[in-house]
């Protein structure tokens, strides 16, 4: 007799490929005009599905997990970061949880790339100018930015996007530090060059820019507290496709007000969708909403990864991507 196809709730709309292959793959929920859910769909979510299909929109939590059915037995978050999820208290209810690692790294790499050389050479500011007629012409001395070749990049978080960046920001003739709980393999850190630091609070004084690229965690929340921001140069540019909180955004807005640092870079904040209207009155600082892994290759690629776990978890095998409560990094 064939198997009772589980029933699968996607909280976002998805592509369309991955939308109908869940369609055919399983009893799939889909949410059509991609609403966010509000806390009462999604506690009605919970206590119906055998798997939710969540994104970093959706607060997973233990008051969330409280309103589960017995029935649901896996998370298979569409996303690599974890944090919206209480991985813990889903696993002290027999709940497992995956995510959809490597499939964004390189695009996230890009954009971050993206974000250092917008800051480098003011291209927002140029392009800002231009729209609003305010172009009066070439001149030599007009929009002078930062050439990045023989400039110092630090890298906080040297996993998959952090090794992927550092060889972009190579190949732009930038030096790669790094700050990482544990160091990479010797071979990774000949290939890049890299130096690494075991004090993120001496890197910080040395570099011209700093990229944040490590997951947030209890560990990591504000990890650039006020008084670490405080540490770096200037003249040094920050930028942030990880996640808000491992910046303590606040003491962030007030030194480049101040003129402490040069500029920021931000494709996340603390409390997305909210931006701080204090950053978007400042020429210096580049805001994105939240895009670093946002390609249409990406996007079907976590889908594929989504399915593999739901697939492999059915099959009663244990998916390729779980989360282990405390072994993320
Ligand atoms: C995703 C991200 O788009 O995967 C992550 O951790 O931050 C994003 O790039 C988002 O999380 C999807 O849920």
């Amino acid at each position: 007799m064939a198997k009772k196809k589980p029933l699968v709730i996607v909280t976002r709309k998805l592509p369309e490929e991955v939308e109908t292959r869940l369609m055919e793959l399983f009893n799939t929920r889909l949410n059509t005009d991609d609403h966010p859910f509000a806390p009462a769909e999604l506690a009605e979510a919970v206590a119906r599905a055998d798997v939710l299909v969540p994104t970093v929109t959706d607060d997973v939590d233990d008051a969330l997990l409280d309103k589960a059915g017995p029935q649901l037995k896996l998370i298979a978050n569409f996303g690599n970061g974890i944090d919206h999820i209480d991985v813990a208290a889903a696993q002290a209810r027999g709940i497992l949880v995956t995510n959809t690692p490597g499939v964004l790294t390189e695009d996230t790499a890009d954009m971050t790339m993206g974000l250092i050389l917008a800051l480098a050479r003011r291209l927002g500011e140029g392009e800002r100018l231009l729209r609003a007629g305010g172009w009066a012409g070439w001149s030599p001395s007009h929009m002078l930015g930062t050439r990045l070749g023989g400039k110092r990049l630090g890298i906080v978080g040297m996993g998959r996007i952090g090794t992927a960046l550092a060889r972009r920001a190579r190949a732009f003739g930038l030096s790669i530090h790094y700050f990482n709980r544990h160091r990479v393999a010797e071979e990774t850190e000949a290939e890049l060059e890299a130096t690494y630091w075991d004090s993120l609070d001496q890197m910080l004084a040395h570099m011209d820019i700093l990229s944040i690229n490590c997951p947030h965690t209890p560990a990591t929340y504000h990890l650039l507290s006020a008084r670490r921001l405080k540490l770096l140069r200037m003249s040094a540019f920050l930028i942030n496709t990880a996640r808000g909180e491992v910046v303590d955004e606040a003491a962030l807005l007030a030194m480049l007000k101040a003129g402490e640092l040069a500029g920021a870079g931000l494709d996340v904040f603390e409390n997305e969708p909210q931006v701080n209207p204090g950053f978007l009155a400042l020429d210096q600082v580049v805001v994105l909403p939240h895009m670093g892994s946002a390609t249409r290759e990406g996007r079907i690629a976590m889908g594929e990864k989504v399915m593999i776990n739901i697939r492999t978890w059915m099959d009663g095998h244990k998916p390729p991507d779980r989360v282990i409560p405390g072994t993320t990094i």
